[in-house]
């Protein structure tokens, strides 16, 4: 059995990184849902069914566990999925999948506190807020989801969220930087002007965002912290597979990357990043995104 790591594009590699890193004996297949990248753009709708249709092909791949290594998706299908669809899949499998997210990894670093503990006492804000900034694609952002569930488990912090509409496009592009910078600059100073101040934190609450990290932190004021969603998520592994040795994760340090692009179409900034070239192999969307790109 295999871990299964999926995002829209190059950036869930970020997350695959760190989980090959910290489980190096573990068996991985990457995909990259390049044919219908990118996502945070899209009527929810279609992000639901685009990432159903990834979990099946991981799935149906061999692998029995899936991450969502995007903001994304996460915040959009995840919940739905994990209600609607995959009890149903399972049965029909005949075996144990889940489907697993970063961000209640992302929360839980945020807040220092596990995903269980929600406030118990609701009160106002208190008068010294910990800003914290939170950079997305226009879906995640309008998902709300980083501002209430942060708000229901901290009083302390604030949540602002700056939409990024083209950032992720551009990275999955390999846009050159002067670009990169010039658009990463201007939604820094956005978000700076609509809080009164640069943020005391940051996320990167996409995960495209991350290959780029540098760029943020040159705009960001010096030593701005950015919670970092692949240690964070690394670490929310960790604890679940302590508690579900029903998923074993392999051990012979088994890589395939998937691609429904082309297969190729890496660029030179994922391939930086990941430290070495990518070698994807095609495959066909299933049935389930034929429908999602027909709505
Ligand atoms: N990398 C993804 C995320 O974390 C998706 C970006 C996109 O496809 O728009 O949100």
């Amino acid at each position: 059995m295999a871990i299964g790591v999926f995002d829209s594009g190059v950036g869930g590699l970020t997350i695959h990184r760190a989980l090959v890193d910290r489980f190096p004996r573990a068996d991985f297949t990457f995909l990259g849902d390049q044919a219908n990248v990118p996502y945070g753009g899209r009527p929810g709708e279609e992000i639901v069914a685009l990432t159903r249709a990834g979990c099946e092909t991981l799935f149906e791949s061999g692998c029995n566990l899936v991450v969502l290594a995007c903001n994304t998706a996460a915040a959009i299908a995840l919940r739905r999925l994990q209600q609607t669809w995959l009890p149903g899949y399972r049965q029909a499998l005949g075996r144990p999948v889940n489907v697993l997210g970063i961000i209640v990894p992302t929360i839980e670093a945020a807040t220092g506190l596990p995903w269980e503990h929600e406030a118990e006492r609701r009160g106002d804000k208190v008068e010294q807020l910990d800003v914290l900034g939170v950079f997305s694609t226009p879906a995640t952002t309008a998902s709300r989801v980083y501002e209430i569930e942060i708000d229901k488990r901290r009083q302390d912090i604030a949540v602002f969220s700056e939409p990024c509409p083209n950032l992720a496009r551009m990275v999955e592009a390999g846009a050159p930087r002067a670009e990169l910078e010039a658009v990463v600059e201007a939604h820094v100073r956005a978000l700076a002007k609509r809080i009164g101040r640069p943020p005391d934190r940051a996320v990167l609450g996409c995960t495209h965002y991350e290959i780029i990290a540098d760029v943020f932190r040159s705009f960001l004021p010096p030593g701005t912290p950015l919670i970092h969603q692949p240690g964070a998520t690394a670490d929310a592994m960790e604890r679940y597979f302590a508690r579900h040795p029903e998923y074993p994760i392999g051990d012979r340090g088994a890589r395939r990357f998937l691609t429904t692009g082309q297969p190729g179409a890496v660029n030179s900034l994922a391939e930086a990043f990941w430290g070495g070239p990518l070698h994807f192999e095609p495959v066909k969307p299933t049935a389930a995104a034929d429908q999602a790109i027909r709505i």
